[in-house]
């Protein structure tokens, strides 16, 4: 949630555009706001509202801005509505410091009282303003910039990251303490950023903050400091090599359809990491086959992925693996777990703070934590055991696609070799999803304009296609905007059967060893006037007796399932489009929630 980046030149020079492009390349954590400042000499030029990057940077101007340093910021609203006084960046008092933040400072409401009884002028309700107040309240006491940082940081509790910089000034500070923070070294300027994306076009030499570090930013270098001593803090930065081709659409209307279409090459690249590590695989099936408890634990589409993996480990290796979602890990399972126990955290960000929070606890109690994450270098790649790339590239569209499959496959590889399985060809994965993604579209076209006007819809599976059916249901809720449920399809006609009238539309996706069973579940909603859609494997009993049918390749009921959810990915990408929605950026939501 909530992006920032930060840039210092040597001299004054036009900075408007390299905001505009570092923020977009931050849009997918977050877009209710988005404000721009800059600092030349003794003024400051803060320019923010509520809209999109480009919406909001042609209202403003935001290309014209010039300073000799910058900041930007994209907002993920959580204290303050989404308004033009929320948005950060927010000036301090007198209006010669400003800063931004990401992340969320929990005694938000009781800091805010203390500053306004202080006589500070609060303009608003965002938690970011209260960085800047907590500094100032440091810096009118006459101190320099670390140490007031070091004051602020015991008066904010919460995860966050902020920069902050002042007029007659050259530098800008930051700090982090639970949120992503990347600094950016190139010739005559630094930046820093949330993430890498708005970094990497502008230079490859970075260092990562941790937890507790301070960095200030001159044009020509930057300095670390610990926040508990105010100590130097040596790190020598690295250079990154990583490919920035998916940040591009490619000709592509949105980055969801690009991605949805990069899935067969993105398996292929996975699969031969995977083939190519065998030792930390090994050691990686070593820890999971002498699990005393396995769990597999995630939020959202990752979730998703969990229940998938619980399936292949139960199937094809006769190992028990327990999914969970994030948050109740603590609750259901926290005293019951110890040393012996073993966790998968999964997570395309590796910075969901519901999962980190889980791991935390999880590690409290001494069990073995391995993960699965996108983002190299992620909070939670660093702090378990062990970590499987998910070898995507940038998943830009806030819904996941090709890190969901990638998942999806991390776990049915592991479950094949822990299995000894040898049927399992997973060199013709990629060619099915390929095959899959051309042959289904013209069919799921020609049902958006049936399925569309309704508001509620279900994804109903059963076995291996379960997990794909919530997967399904996520994207449709995500980006049509419209309820859709995911469910086990023998379960409909426990309670939701009663929602069905004449045409109500209702998916089943279909695994081929279950047929019989989903043709029951298709005749108990067709004869109450439903409208079902099947998806799965040519089956001439299932054509009869569905209303609609979309043909998946033929292939071995595992491959089966992971090609079911693509037509569903596919459906929910061409609703969103047909309602008017941009897929890429849903309303209300973000890509990287690292708040509670
Ligand atoms: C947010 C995103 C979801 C995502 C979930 C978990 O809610 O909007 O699309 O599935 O976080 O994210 P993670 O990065 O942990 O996979």
């Amino acid at each position: 949630m909530c992006g920032i980046f930060g840039i210092v030149t040597k001299d004054e020079e036009p900075l408007g555009q390299i905001l505009i492009d570092a923020a977009k390349r931050l849009t997918y954590r977050g877009y209710d706001s988005v404000g721009a400042a800059t600092i030349s000499g003794g003024t400051i030029d803060l320019r923010k509202d509520t809209g999109k990057v480009e919406e909001v940077a042609e209202k403003y101007k935001f290309a014209e801005m010039v300073g000799q340093r910058g900041i930007t910021q994209l907002r993920w609203a959580t204290f303050g509505t989404p308004s033009q006084v929320n948005a950060q960046p927010h000036l301090d008092s007198d209006g010669d410091m400003v800063g931004a933040h990401n992340g969320n400072v929990v005694n938000n409401i009781e800091l805010r009282q203390q500053f306004i009884a202080e006589g500070m002028t609060v303009r608003s309700e965002n938690d970011g303003e209260s960085c800047v107040h907590a500094v100032e309240r440091y810096i009118d006491q006459g101190m320099d910039f670390i140490s007031a940082i070091q004051h602020a940081y015991h008066d904010l509790e919460g995860d966050y990251a902020f920069v902050i910089g002042k007029v007659n000034d050259s530098k800008l500070y930051a700090i982090k303490k639970g949120s992503g923070l990347v600094v950016g070294i190139g010739k005559d300027f630094t930046c820093l950023s949330s993430d890498l994306p708005s970094i990497l076009p502008l230079t490859r030499d970075i260092i990562r903050l941790e937890d507790g570090e301070i960095v200030t930013l001159w044009a020509d270098k930057v300095e670390l400091h610990s926040v508990n001593d105010g100590s130097l803090i040596e790190r020598a930065p690295e250079r990154i090599t990583e490919s920035m081709a998916s940040v591009q659409k490619d000709g592509y209307p949105h980055f969801m359809l690009k991605e949805i279409h990069e899935q067969p090459q993105v398996a292929q690249e996975l699969l031969h990491r995977m083939k190519g590590d065998q030792e930390e695989i090994d050691q990686i099936l070593e820890t999971i086959k002498n699990a005393r408890n396995l769990f597999l634990v995630g939020c959202g589409t990752s979730y998703h992925a969990c229940l998938a993996g619980a399936v292949y480990f139960s199937q094809l290796a006769g190992k028990a693996a327990i999914p969970v979602l994030a948050p109740q890990f603590e609750p259901q399972y926290l005293n019951a777990v110890g040393t012996g126990d073993v966790g998968i955290f999964v997570s395309q960000s590796g910075e969901t703070k519901d999962v980190l929070n889980a791991l935390q606890a999880s590690q409290s109690k001494g069990m073995t934590c391995l993960s699965m994450a996108n983002v190299i270098g992620s909070t939670l790649t660093q702090k378990t055991e062990a970590w499987l790339p998910l070898v995507c590239g940038y998943e830009i569209s806030v819904p996941a696609t090709k890190t969901f499959t990638n998942q999806v496959i991390t776990f049915m590889y592991l479950a094949a070799q822990l299995g000894g399985n040898t049927d399992l060809d997973f060199d013709t994965l990629p060619d099915l999803m390929a095959e899959t993604i051309e042959s289904v579209d013209p069919a799921v076209k020609s049902l958006v304009p049936k399925i569309n006007p309704w508001e509620n819809s279900y994804i109903l599976g059963y076995g291996l296609t379960y997990p794909m059916a919530l997967e399904g249901a996520l994207k449709l809720k995500e980006i049509t905007y419209a309820h859709c449920e995911g469910m086990l399809s023998t379960e409909f006609k426990h309670g939701p059967l009663s929602a069905v009238t004449e045409g109500f539309p209702i998916i089943f996706a279909a695994g081929p060893e279950d047929v019989p069973l989903i043709i029951s579940g298709i005749n108990e909603v067709t004869c109450r006037g439903g409208e079902a859609i099947a998806v799965g494997q040519a089956n001439p009993a299932l054509a009869a007796n569905a209303n609609d049918m979309v043909t998946i390749p033929k292939s071995n009921p595992i491959f089966a399932s992971l090609l079911s959810v693509l037509p569903l990915q596919l459906l929910s990408y061409h609703m969103a489009v047909a309602r008017g929605y941009d897929p890429d950026f849903p309303r209300n939501l973000s890509k990287t929630l690292t708040v509670d």
